[in-house]
């Protein structure tokens, strides 16, 4: 849940003392938004760092962040009841997912043989397998079950640094199925240290029951589902895969134009496997944010630059299908489109890790470190429109803050595939120390 802070920014300025603070870090990366939110094109390799830097936070908002030196004149430091010493360590803002699936139930790994035999995606799909599948069996498991699936993947997100992440509803697809995946959401938002943004995605596939009368499903998803999860407060954007032989560009600018009629912000899967003009439509109407992208041709890209859409990038996706092909990254910075990254977990795209991202988006899409770094923190916060309480570390914001064990950024994606956490604090509080575990 987000809580606006109970101080002002002058209030912070002078006598509030700190119950935590981090001292000593080798590279203290602020991501300090005074370069504007989000970032863009060389801006994107401006992570604001600061050497030997510390952080003082007061319940759960930072209230101090500079220099160790002043860090040590400003408070009395042995008053200061956490003390973490952040000497040869990396400290940045916390992980910011915001694109996943974690609400499911059943799993595919018998997918991957198939993907080896040459089978698409969509073949995949259109066997019965793929998301039907995921839809079957979510459909019969109970809401208990698809919180205890949903915690498990939170924990391992948590200790492998996000401490924000959007996730969606989908493997329904029907109102009431949907309508038991986002109560799911809800429960978990409450229960589990993470803060999650809910996505309604009803439009993530044609379910059997309305094969060949796609229309109607639109139809029911506009009339039906939508106006409960608005009343019921369920979700705060609505979602479409708009794909060749999923939701068409005009099932999509139907379904997304009746969410913003009802207050739910729009966001789009597009152009993941064939190219649809999804761009075009992201552009037109004004979507927050847009995924994947990885055929949107030119006139497209140029449309998102110039209406603001933030690119979500998924390079776990082509990764897990075998694709030698990713999204054009380079491209995208050069026209100025502001790029966030996401583990877009899902059954068949399994991983909790945003290091593993950071890796993934340097040596397949060629984002530098600090690029990488950026997409996974401050322009993946603007994703989600909670720039003003996360995604850097800023006085007055969210006490949102990964150490790692390793002295700089360049290592996130140098040294892969182990976690390089060392502590994760969220809202003011260690949940996880590398330390403390057996
Ligand atoms: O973003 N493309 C649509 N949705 C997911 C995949 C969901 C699934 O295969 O279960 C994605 O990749
Ligand atoms: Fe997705």
């Amino acid at each position: 849940m987000f809580v606006a802070s109970t101080y002002s920014k002058k209030e912070l300025s002078t006598d509030v003392e700190p119950d935590l603070v981090i001292f000593h870090a080798n590279e203290l990366v602020t991501m300090n938004t005074k370069y504007g939110a989000p970032r863009i094109g060389e801006d994107m390799s401006e992570l604001a760092a600061i050497s030997d830097g510390a952080v003082a936070v007061k319940d759960d908002i930072i209230i101090f962040i500079g220099k160790t030196e002043e860090l040590m004149s400003k408070y009395e430091f042995r008053k200061i009841p956490t003390k973490i010493d952040a000497t040869n360590k990396l400290v940045s803002p916390g992980f910011v997912d915001p694109h996943t699936h974690i609400i499911f139930e059943g799993t595919r790994e018998n997918e991957l043989s198939m993907k080896l035999e040459g089978m698409s995606y969509l073949d995949i799909l259109k066997s019965g397998g793929g998301i039907l599948k995921t839809v079957r069996e979510t459909r019969e498991a109970s809401i208990e079950k698809l919180v205890t699936n949903g915690k498990k993947i939170l924990d391992k997100m948590m200790s492998y640094g996000t401490t924000t992440l959007e996730t969606k509803s989908g493997y329904g697809l029907t109102t009431e199925s949907e309508l038991k995946q986002l109560r799911a959401i809800e429960i978990l938002n409450e229960d589990h240290p993470l803060d999650i943004i809910p996505t309604f995605l009803g439009a993530h596939a044609i379910p059997p029951e309305y094969n060949d009368k796609s229309d109607k499903y639109v139809d029911l998803i506009i009339s039906d589902m939508i106006p409960q999860i608005v009343k019921e407060r369920l979700a705060e954007f609505c979602d479409v895969f708009c794909e060749e032989g999923i939701f068409s560009i005009k099932q999509a600018r139907k379904i997304l134009k009746a969410a913003i009629r009802y207050g739910l912000k729009p966001q789009i899967h597009i152009d993941e496997i064939v190219d649809t003009n999804g761009a075009l439509l992201a552009s037109e109407i004004r979507a927050i944010h847009a995924s994947h992208l990885l055929k949107s041709n030119e006139k497209g890209l140029k449309a998102i630059a110039e209406t603001g859409v933030i690119a979500i990038l998924l390079p776990s996706t082509p990764f897990c299908l075998m694709l030698n092909e990713y999204a054009p990254a380079r491209k995208m910075i050069e026209l100025e489109i502001p790029i966030a990254i996401a583990t877009d977990l899902n059954p068949n795209c399994w991983t909790e890790s945003m290091q593993m991202i950071i890796a993934l988006a340097c040596y397949n899409m060629k984002l530098s470190p600090a690029e990488a770094l950026t997409s996974a923190t401050i322009n993946a916060a603007c994703a989600l429109q909670k720039q003003d309480e996360i995604g850097s570390l800023e006085i007055s914001k969210k006490a949102d803050i990964l150490v790692f064990d390793i002295p700089n950024h360049d290592f996130l994606p140098y040294h892969f595939g182990v976690n390089l956490i060392s502590k994760v604090i969220k809202n003011g509080k260690i949940i996880v120390d590398s330390n403390l575990s057996t």
